[in-house]
């Protein structure tokens, strides 16, 4: 390994969100890393920094050529440079998408459990959640296609948000099942908004489908989404990619993010994602296998010591997804015991709604000594509740 994932850098007095916590609580809920960004991204922002001046900045072609040739080398599909756009972030890109492309009381097609702040999204700017909920067996989920189809063909269905790959199951969809997502969402006339936010971080072995990368008959209604945020612990920069290969609803989500202000770089997040994107590969490559690794020991550790749980196997994000059903149905309060007996502080799937109830997401994205750590107080705990 020629980066060391292990080393374990205190973020306590840091404002960061995920470790406001107390002196011996142990923070594994948000998706954000405990792991050092790659090197040559630390070393783009120091010359930054040191330049000392942080004005207005634009978009150079070399950010969009970064991506396409990030894209091309990670995951085996070129995009047309046109397509690409800037914008402040994924979150912020959706909610503008749907303020701007869609209509106040429309419907918004995602399936549970998902993402939780997707609700959020569209809640609060005045459109309807529709859900086709992820069906689950025998610890595997599946869609319930006659399902979707039915809520997609509501006329009042505008846009669906398709997370892909899943958080938190950590699911990637394959060709042949974005591709009936896609025609079906055509055929109704909806509008996909493909969420590629985990898209790299994918177990070594497994590569996730990004949606552009489609035949054109299914990719000419869609907008996907990317971002280093994930996948280089970069949140902080606000930066993301839109990839639409139609060029007018380009031109309308272009004006709406205008419109909204989140178009515009900043010095850093240029350049860390320059950096990111042409020199970040290997770095990746080494990260991906770490957290296959944590996977492993988590997955192992609960088969022998905590029958009462299982882990998903997952192929994507550094997210594990717990299903504690056999525990509980109410995973907020089990968490929150958890949280008050061991410190140990997940996030409570209920919030992922759907069957989410029955699980917890851990974030693996740590140093392994904290995995180690999580998992002898998660069968403490769990040893507690059933007492
Ligand atoms: C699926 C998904 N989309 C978006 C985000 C957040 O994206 P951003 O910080 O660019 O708004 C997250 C963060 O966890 C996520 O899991």
């Amino acid at each position: 390994m020629q980066f060391n994932f292990d080393k374990i850098n205190d973020r306590r007095n840091a404002n960061s969100s995920k470790w406001q916590v107390k002196e011996h609580e142990l923070p594994m809920w948000v998706a954000d890393m405990d792991i050092q960004t790659a090197p040559a991204i630390i070393e783009a922002m120091h010359k930054d920094v040191d330049r000392g001046i942080f004005g207005y900045q634009y978009v150079p072609d070399e950010y969009y050529r970064a991506i396409s040739s990030w894209y091309k080398k990670e995951h085996n599909f070129e995009p047309d440079l046109d397509w690409l756009v800037f914008s402040n972030g994924v979150m912020p890109s959706i909610g503008s998408i749907l303020r701007h492309l869609t209509d106040l009381g429309d419907n918004v097609l995602l399936q549970e459990p998902n993402y939780n702040s997707f609700y959020n999204a569209i809640t609060s700017n005045g459109r309807h959640i529709v859900n086709s909920e992820l069906e689950y067996q025998y610890g595997k989920y599946s869609i319930n296609w006659k399902d979707l189809e039915e809520k997609l063909s509501d006329p009042q269905t505008t846009a669906m948000i398709v997370c892909n790959p899943h958080n938190p199951a950590g699911i990637i969809w394959d060709k042949e099942t974005l591709t009936k997502i896609g025609k079906l969402a055509n055929k109704h006339d909806v509008l996909i908004i493909s969420d590629e936010i985990h898209g790299d971080i994918t177990m070594p072995g497994y590569d996730y489908v990004p949606f552009a990368s489609l035949d054109a008959e299914v990719t000419q209604n869609s907008i996907s989404l990317a971002s280093p945020s994930k996948t280089f612990n970069l949140a902080i920069l606000h930066a993301a990619t839109l990839f639409i290969p139609n060029a007018k609803l380009r031109q309308k989500v272009e004006h709406a993010i205008s419109v909204d202000g989140i178009n515009s770089p900043g010095i850093m997040s240029m350049d860390a994602s320059i950096a990111a994107y042409t020199q970040g590969h290997e770095w990746l490559t080494e990260l991906r296998q770490y957290i296959q690794k944590n996977r492993e020991y988590v997955e192992d550790f609960a088969k022998k010591n905590i029958p009462d749980i299982k882990v998903l196997p997952a192929q994507a994000t550094y997210l594990a997804w717990i299903d504690c059903s056999k525990l509980t149905d109410k995973s907020d309060e089990f968490n929150q015991f958890l949280r008050d007996k061991t410190g140990l502080y997940l996030a409570e799937g209920t919030k992922y709604r759907g069957n989410g109830n029955q699980f917890l997401r851990m974030n693996l994205a740590t140093p392994k000594s904290n995995v180690e750590d999580a998992m002898q107080r998660l069968a403490k705990g769990i040893t507690e509740y059933k007492a």
